[in-house]
């Protein structure tokens, strides 16, 4: 091999493509063990065409609900003609994909209005906030014409933070996790603890892995790296920059419980890259309201009762404070199910029973910090991605959009369960106070001082919904609801899944509207 040969080799290998890995990975195609693709289930949108070749005639459809599983069940029928009318009960359509800018303004089950004063350009997405690359939220996006940009999910240069501790950087609790853990698994298959388990090449490779993973070095010890970062970074000249002072010892480490938060990263649905649409998750939530068409959604519009009938159903609605009806061949229910619970409805009991006990209507709360300056990129140099913590305020993001703007809106919390509770049980200012103490421990006084407004949600109090996500309790309900009930077909993330993600919404979207589409050509 020649010099050049071996120094392309040697390239190869730093940036992680090398030949060997190449091969094993293709070893590894060959068992099925590294998908070609990653397809979301085939759907056909009906056609017009449809009706043409069969002389039928497109049907009324009314839709409860003009969050995204509403609207996409009328977008997708409205591509064949189908005449739909979406009901919506808050005076926007999106339901939980909710992005939060100055002049947004709500009042939750408490009676507390919120109004923000957000800076131009500043927002808090107070729902969904990230898009794995795998999910239909994105073709969505493409098909929309929404623009979308990287989401960090994941930064090395964030925080960990364990109260009373110091915080450190994702990028030092990894090195120090991984090193310890390669040095324990490196020592113990040296010693033969593993001999019944590995081959002796088995054991070179993993020995070869782990000294790679872990950065160990003589005798399997791990005794630091610079993958923990520096306090100050190399420089020009003969300035090779002060490594960080550690590591602390292997029992500190796991003590420390550090190695906890890392298990986000790894997640299917959580893993790097992720995206977001361009200026706030509702940009979705509005193009597809744009492509149902506004004269279609009726906004205000509080629906009290359906009547399932043999021929046609009818959906009672108040708006406006006149209490209308509208008669339709089918509808589809995608309310929250413990609001669908609440409509009166003559579906059975068994449906009533399913909506209401059948699902767990989970709490979440979100507060947005909004800044006069963005000190964690000019001081901390944080660029976006999340502070794991063990305090009630569970997480810290750094905001994935405008960096190097002058203001900045950072989410001081976002957390679930008691938490959530907790939180949500203030008064908005109150809620407010608590995050800022409690970020003050990670970030220092200029989290406090530097605030410029605050905008904060509890999903659980929120009218419409009362509650973040909505978790099937028991398998009986889940089946029962996945089938129409007369001429009522449900839909929302939590007949999915992908409960908490819109992809849960699109795709039940689409299952109801194939659903209704095959019943139409079929009869
Ligand atoms: P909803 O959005 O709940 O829509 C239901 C609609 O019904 C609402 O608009 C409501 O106002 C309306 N309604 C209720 N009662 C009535 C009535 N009586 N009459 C008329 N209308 C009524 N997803 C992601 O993809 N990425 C994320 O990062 C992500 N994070 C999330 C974080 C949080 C805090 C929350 C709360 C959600 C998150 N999600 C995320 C999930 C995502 O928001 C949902 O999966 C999706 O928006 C659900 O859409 P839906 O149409 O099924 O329901
Ligand atoms: N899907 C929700 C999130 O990513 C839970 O935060």
């Amino acid at each position: 091999m020649s010099d050049s040969d071996l120094t392309r080799r040697r390239f190869l290998q730093a940036v992680g493509i090398s030949g060997g890995a190449g091969a094993l990975f293709a070893t590894m195609g060959a068992l099925e063990l590294a998908p070609a693709n990653a397809a979301t289930p085939s759907f056909q949108a009906p056609r017009q065409s449809d009706f043409h070749l069969t002389g039928r005639a497109a049907r009324k459809v009314v839709i409860l609900g003009g969050g995204i599983a509403g609207l996409t069940a009328a977008y997708e029928l409205g591509k064949a003609g189908y005449d739909c009318t979406v009901l919506e009960a808050r005076a926007v359509t999106g339901g939980r994909n909710l992005t939060i800018r100055g002049g947004s303004a709500e009042t939750d089950l408490d009676g507390h209005t919120q109004r923000s004063t957000f800076a131009p350009g500043n927002y808090l997405n107070a729902g969904p906030a990230r898009i794995a690359q795998w999910m239909v939220t994105l073709d969505y996006c493409r098909e929309l014409g929404v623009p979308i940009q990287p989401f960090v999910n994941a930064n090395a240069d964030a925080l960990i933070y364990n109260e009373g501790g110091a915080p450190i950087r994702l990028r030092t609790a990894k090195a120090d996790v991984y090193g310890y853990v390669s040095e324990l698994l490196a020592k113990a298959t040296d010693q033969g603890a593993l001999d019944s388990t590995l081959t002796a090449e088995d054991k070179q490779r993993l020995l070869a892995f782990l000294e790679d993973f872990g950065d160990i070095g003589e005798g399997h010890e791990y005794t630091g790296s610079t993958r923990r970062g520096f306090s100050r970074y190399p420089g020009a000249g003969n300035d090779e920059g002060t490594p960080l002072p550690g590591p602390p010892s292997l029992s500190d480490v796991f003590a420390s419980n550090v190695g906890h938060y890392f298990s986000g990263e790894f997640g299917y649905d959580q893993a790097m890259m992720m995206f977001q649409p361009v200026g706030g998750m509702d940009r979705i939530a509005a193009a597809l309201t744009a492509a149902v068409g506004r004269r279609r959604v009726r906004l205000g519009a509080r629906v009290l009762g359906v009547t399932s009938r043999a021929s046609d159903v009818t959906v009672t609605f108040r708006q406006a404070g006149r209490v209308q009806a509208i008669t339709a061949d089918f509808c589809v229910a995608a309310l929250p199910p413990n609001m669908m619970a609440r409509v009166p409805h003559n579906l059975g009991a068994n449906v009533t029973a399913a909506l209401s006990s059948g699902f767990y209507p989970g709490p979440a709360g979100k507060i947005g910090l909004e800044y006069r300056s963005r000190w964690w990129e000019d001081d901390l140099r944080i660029y976006g991605g999340i502070t794991q913590t063990d305090l009630d305020l569970n997480q810290v993001w750094y905001p994935s959009y405008d960096f190097h703007a002058p203001r900045g809106v950072v989410v001081g919390y976002y957390n679930f369960g008691e938490q959530a509770e907790a939180y949500g049980a203030l008064t908005p200012r109150a809620r407010t106070a608590r995050a800022v103490e409690q970020g003050v421990k990670i970030h220092g006084e200029r989290y406090r001082s530097g605030l410029a407004s605050a905008f904060s949600v509890a999903w659980h109090r929120m009218p419409y919904l009362e509650g973040a996500w909505a978790f099937a309790q028991d398998v009986n309900s889940y089946e029962l609801l996945q089938q129409p009930a007369g001429r009522v077909y449900f839909a929302g993330d939590w007949l999915t899944n992908a409960v908490a993600w819109q992809h849960g919404a699109f795709l039940s979207a689409r299952t109801a509207v194939t659903a209704i589409h095959r019943r139409v050509l079929a009869t």
